[in-house]
């Protein structure tokens, strides 16, 4: 039997008012304990799944990417190290496209995240902005551009474009095509 790994990161820049995930703005200020939390529950999880191979390892959230690099790095580590990660093993984060720029994107990429995945959501200013996404279209654009520009590219990046239903076909196959715009 296989095994993946979730782990959830609740810090996010601001609270989207349609979401429904665990997920929290203004906590900046426990991520350290937070990180030092993760780290000492997966040790005690470890020892139940000993033997157990892990091929995945999902940072979700809220936004992982809102922790720093160095962070992000303790914790793969950690879970490489107390559990039996295969070497192959997929490994992705979630991010939103305001927590990531070149520097972040090529130090997740070199600590071993070979997978993003990024919330676009839409490329409608309006559309973003009842949505109370944090960014707007062209954040997306660049930290998708920056994403593709590393010297060792990720391996897979998914940008969710989440049609909302007052959307109609016109508006969803037009952010279809930005979608692919950017991500190609
Ligand atoms: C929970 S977020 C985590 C990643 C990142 N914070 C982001 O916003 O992309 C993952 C995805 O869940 C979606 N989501 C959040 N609340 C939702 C809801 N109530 N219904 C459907 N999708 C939702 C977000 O739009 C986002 O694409
Ligand atoms: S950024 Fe993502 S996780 Fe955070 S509130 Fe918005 S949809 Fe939810």
């Amino acid at each position: 039997m296989s095994a993946g790994i979730y782990v959830h990161v609740p810090f996010c820049l601001t609270r989207c008012g349609y979401c429904d995930f665990n997920a929290y703005a203004g906590l900046d200020h426990l991520r350290p304990r937070y990180v030092r939390a993760l780290l000492a529950e997966a040790s005690l999880a470890a020892a139940a799944w000993d033997g157990e191979e892990v091929v995945s390892v999902f940072l979700g959230g809220g936004t992982p990417t809102t922790l720093d690099a160095a962070d992000l790095k303790a914790v793969l580590v950690h879970l490489r190290e107390r559990f039996a990660v295969t070497h192959d093993a997929e490994v992705t984060i979630e991010a939103n496209p305001d927590t990531v720029d070149a520097p972040k994107l090529t130090a997740l990429l070199e600590s071993g995240f070979e997978r993003l995945s990024m919330g676009a959501q839409s490329f409608d200013t309006a559309v973003l902005a009842s949505l109370e996404r944090v960014h707007g279209p062209d954040a997306v654009r660049r930290a998708m551009a920056a994403a593709r520009e590393r010297k060792k590219p990720f391996q897979f990046v998914t940008v969710r474009p989440d049609a909302r239903p007052r959307h109609g076909i016109v508006d969803v196959n037009a952010g279809f095509a930005k979608l692919l715009r950017v991500a190609t």
